[in-house]
């Protein structure tokens, strides 16, 4: 009896387990999806243009990128977590039309700056900007 009741017990912990893990794997997908909306909200962007941009621009030799592979560069700071930050090359506040701005002439910001200007447009800098706010 004692022995019967144990192992419901245990299939009952067993099920709420799963249920539980379940719920952690929904709720971290469905967190994805938003910050997805969020950031082509903010920027007008299209993230998935992006890591194709990013190595034709030459981001990816010069910056460590989250998702794109061969961006390992060390040239500049690694370029994650980008929505977390408070500025933008240390000396614009990070909004997506100033982190926009600087992707397309850092120059302009920030005229010491190492980065050079890319010749990327407005609309494609748009693109990475949501990618880099999404990772
Ligand atoms: C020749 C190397 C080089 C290339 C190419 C380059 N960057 Fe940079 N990038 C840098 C350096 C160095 C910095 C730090 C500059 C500073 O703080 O003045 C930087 C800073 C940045 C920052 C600010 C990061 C922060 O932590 O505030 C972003 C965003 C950025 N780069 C994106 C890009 C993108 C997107 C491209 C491609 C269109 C690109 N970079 C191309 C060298 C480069």
């Amino acid at each position: 009896m004692a022995a019967r009741a144990g192992i419901s017990l245990l299939v009952g912990i067993a099920a709420a387990a799963v249920v539980g893990l379940a719920c952690v794997a929904w709720s971290a997908a469905e967190r994805r999806v938003g910050i997805g909306q969020e950031a082509k909200a903010l920027t007008g962007g299209d993230a998935e243009r992006a890591p194709d941009l990013l190595t034709r621009y030459g981001c990816a030799g010069c910056h460590t990128i989250p998702g794109v592979p061969g961006a390992d560069g060390k040239v500049g700071p690694a370029l994650s977590g980008l929505r977390e930050r408070v500025y933008v090359g240390g000396v614009l506040r990070n909004t997506a039309g100033n982190l926009v701005a600087w992707i397309v002439d850092p120059h302009r910001v920030s005229p010491r700056s190492a980065m050079p200007a890319t010749g990327i447009t407005e609309a494609e800098a748009r693109d990475i900007a949501a990618y880099l706010y999404q990772h």
